[in-house]
């Protein structure tokens, strides 16, 4: 018997594809209220949502895409196997596009925590450098990610993880006029315009071990 947990976690697909209908602002904040609720490395919190309406924002970061594209289609045509490595910048940027047409478009990034165990030690002088600061930021973006995803799920949203954009795209938090968060990727929300396949996903027995 699947539960309704396993429900949601199995039949949720990124969706690309959005219907015209721009989903209600309570469910967005009833989304990232729960995102909010997420575990976070010593509970510092450091995931911010920055919702982007404005279209001149949405223009300059697609100009902004569209150079970078450019720059690296001319770079590739240097390279050994230009045909290649042009299918993939052209793969990749369509794949990073379709966040113009989404009815909810999403910059998600990480302040820097103002203390932290690892952040002390590295002040102190204990160790060298704050290794440990990036990947925790990360992991609780992941969370909050999944806990905002998975409500819209249950609402009837689809949504889609984006981080090609961020290779294509170079000074990003400045395009978007934030000096204090790091954009670690984008998220596009919407009501789901398509039904993807299910792509093949390991099993426990490739992706788990007891040592
Ligand atoms: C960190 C991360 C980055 C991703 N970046 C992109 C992206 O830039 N463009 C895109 O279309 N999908 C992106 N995705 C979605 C993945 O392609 C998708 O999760 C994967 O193909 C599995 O499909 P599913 O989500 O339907 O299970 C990203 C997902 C994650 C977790």
């Amino acid at each position: 018997m699947m539960s309704s947990l396993d429900e949601l976690l199995i039949e949720r697909r990124s969706i690309r594809t959005y219907g015209p209908e721009t989903p209600p602002e309570a469910w967005i904040e009833q989304m990232i209220n729960l995102a909010a609720q997420a575990p976070s490395s010593g509970n510092t919190q450091p995931v911010r949502f920055i919702r982007v309406n404005s279209p001149e924002v949405k223009a300059s970061l697609q100009r902004a895409m569209k150079s970078g594209r450019e720059q690296f289609l001319q770079a590739a045509a240097g390279c050994s196997k230009p045909k290649n490595l042009r299918n993939w910048i052209n793969a990749y940027y369509r794949f990073s596009a379709f966040m113009f047409q989404a009815p909810v478009l999403i910059a998600v990034g990480t302040v820097a925590p103002a203390s932290g165990f690892s952040r002390r030690l590295a002040e102190a002088g204990v160790i060298e450098a704050d290794k440990k600061r990036e990947s925790d930021t990360d992991i609780a973006v992941g969370f909050a990610l999944q806990s905002f995803i998975l409500k819209g799920q249950e609402l009837g949203l689809g949504s889609c993880i984006l981080t090609a954009p961020l290779v294509f795209i170079s000074r990003i938090e400045e395009l978007l006029g934030v000096r204090d968060v790091e954009i670690k990727c984008f998220l596009t929300v919407g009501f789901p315009g398509e039904t993807p396949r299910k792509p093949k996903k390991k099993g426990v027995a490739d992706i788990y071990r007891q040592i």
